[in-house]
Formats: C-alpha cells, sequence, structure tokens
C-alpha cells in the first residue's frame, strides 16, 4: 500500500511588499487583484492546519500541483522553498510549477532556481517530463507554466514536451509500474478560455494513445473529477482539489486536500480516494472517501 497526499494552489500570504521595479506590466494587475479579492481568500491559518493534518496522516509522498507563488516577486521563492521544505524533503516531495509560479517572463527561471530540488527525477535532473520512481509507484511531472499577457491564466505544454510525455509514459508502462501524472491546469475544465490548457486536446491524445492511471492537477480550485479516454477501452481518471489555503469563508470549496491509497498490480490496481478539508469547526476532518480505482 502507497499513500500519496496531494494538495495545490497553496498561493502563500501575505504577499512580501513588491519593490517599485517589480511592478510592471502583469504583476501590477496581479497586485490590484491581490489586494483587492485574492488575500481575503487564501489564508496562512488554514493551510497551516492542512499541512498539520497531511503530516498526521504519514503519507509516503506528497505531490504538489503549482501555485505556490501568487505574482511571482522575487521574494515570493526563498519563502516557497521554506514552505516546501516544512512539507519534507525533496525525495519525499515533488513539485510541478503552475501559471502564477511561471507569472512574468523575468521571473521564468525562479522556480527552477529556488525549488529545482523538489521538481527533479531521481538522478537530480531537472525538466519535464521528470520521473520519479517510489515503490511501484511513478511520478510523472509535467510543467504549464509559461508567461502569458494581463488577465490570462492559460497553461501550455508544447510539442516536445508532449512528445517526451508519450514515450515516457510507454516506457513506464512495460515496467508495470502505477503512472500519476502531475500537472497545473486540468485537461477537461468549465472555467473558461482565458483559464485553460491550450494544448489539452493534444494532452488527451497522448493519454488515449499511451494511458495512464492517475493525473492530478489543480488551477481551478475546486474539486473536480473527470475519466479521459485511455487505450483499449480504459479510463483515466483526472482528479482536481481545492487550494489547500481557501479560507472558511471564501465560499464552499474551502482548503482541502486528497490522499491516494494504492495498491495492486498491472490490470488489477486498486486506488481509493479520501478527501480531507477543513470543516466549520475549524478542524480538518473527512469529506468523501470511495474506491476510484478497482
Ligand atoms: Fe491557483
Amino acid at each position: 500500500m502507497f499513500t500519496l497526499a496531494h494538495l495545490s494552489d497553496p498561493h502563500l500570504a501575505p504577499l512580501p511588499a513588491p519593490r517599485w521595479s517589480e511592478l510592471i506590466g502583469k504583476r501590477v494587475t496581479g497586485y490590484i487583484n491581490w489586494q483587492r479579492n485574492r488575500r481575503y481568500i487564501h489564508d496562512t491559518a488554514a493551510l497551516a492546519a492542512i499541512v498539520a493534518d497531511v503530516k498526521a496522516q504519514i503519507p509516503d509522498h506528497i505531490a504538489v500541483t503549482g501555485d505556490i507563488a501568487n505574482i511571482a516577486l522575487t521574494a515570493e521563492f526563498p519563502r516557497g522553498r521554506d514552505w516546501l521544505e516544512s512539507l519534507g524533503p525533496a525525495h519525499d516531495v515533488t513539485f510541478v510549477p503552475g501559471n502564477h509560479d511561471i507569472y512574468v517572463r523575468e521571473a521564468a527561471s525562479f522556480a527552477a532556481r529556488h525549488w529545482g530540488a523538489y521538481m527533479c527525477d531521481d538522478d537530480g535532473v531537472g525538466g519535464f517530463p521528470f520521473v520519479r520512481r517510489r515503490g511501484n509507484i511513478a511520478l510523472i511531472g509535467l510543467s504549464t507554466g509559461v508567461p502569458t499577457a494581463p488577465f490570462l491564466a492559460t497553461g501550455w505544454l508544447g510539442t516536445k514536451q508532449l512528445a517526451e510525455l508519450a514515450a515516457t509514459l510507454n516506457k513506464l508502462k512495460n515496467e508495470n509500474l502505477f503512472r500519476i501524472v502531475l500537472i497545473h491546469h486540468p485537461p477537461i475544465s468549465e472555467t473558461g478560455r482565458n483559464k485553460r490548457l491550450l494544448d489539452a486536446s493534444v494532452l488527451k491524445r497522448v493519454i488515449a494513445t499511451h494511458g495512464a492511471d492517475l493525473l492530478l492537477h489543480g488551477h481551478d480550485h475546486l474539486h473536480m473529477i473527470n475519466w479521459l479516454e485511455g487505450p483499449n477501452g480504459t479510463r483515466v481518471p483526472t482528479v482536481g482539489v481545492h487550494s489547500a489555503s481557501a479560507a472558511f469563508g471564501a465560499g464552499k470549496d474551502r482548503a482541502a486536500y486528497n490522499l491516494y491509497r494504492i495498491d495492486g498490480a498491472r490490470g488489477a490496481w486498486k486506488c481509493e480516494l479520501i478527501s480531507r478539508g477543513l470543516a466549520s469547526s475549524g478542524q480538518v476532518a473527512q469529506q468523501k472517501r470511495f474506491m476510484l480505482i478497482g
């Protein structure tokens, strides 16, 4: 039995004070949006409660699918590293970046520079896709984060990453590993054109051809389960999770995370999904529990 905890979109608060030189281009609109809206949503205490509960479950591994940062200010990256280290060592925590981590061109290299140990393969080599093997589990990390224009939160994988993903999935299938794809943007979403994964149709074709066992994403800050077409009539679950820092008063989608208990072998995998989140009492409690696979 392997237990994976999945959390996403912590959007660490509070936003550090920006330098004037940093408030240019897209960061200006992002800063205004933070001050008017997002600072009331992403709550340090909610995130601390979620992280404490994750640790109490003693998972074998923790996956974080992006958006540690908010507007990719220089000061957000060392703080993000501290937060990743608070989850655990890089061997036990895997991170893939989101659009807020690669928010502007000037910050495109910051995530790799500060968080590279958490987004690399087992030999410490960065780049996407990367693969980490843990028992009979393979974690495949993708990056959809690309700098975009103001008011856009779209993602992009690109031809090279998708071609390497196809080869990687194929290779791992022959190793009889349970293949978990980690990605920030969901391949299926109803949140609108300005937030979508632009080459989702190609990703779906890769999954349909080469298969995967589970795809985990963030970005929409919602509990979501969709099914992608896999090879030979199989279906691949794609599961999204709330922001790990959404405050209690921020709406129905308050802070939560998912646990996956994975067991079995190729052709007979079992995967149980357990959602845990912030209850009205302020405690983190189980919300749902069911067999996702098997
Ligand atoms: Fe986000």
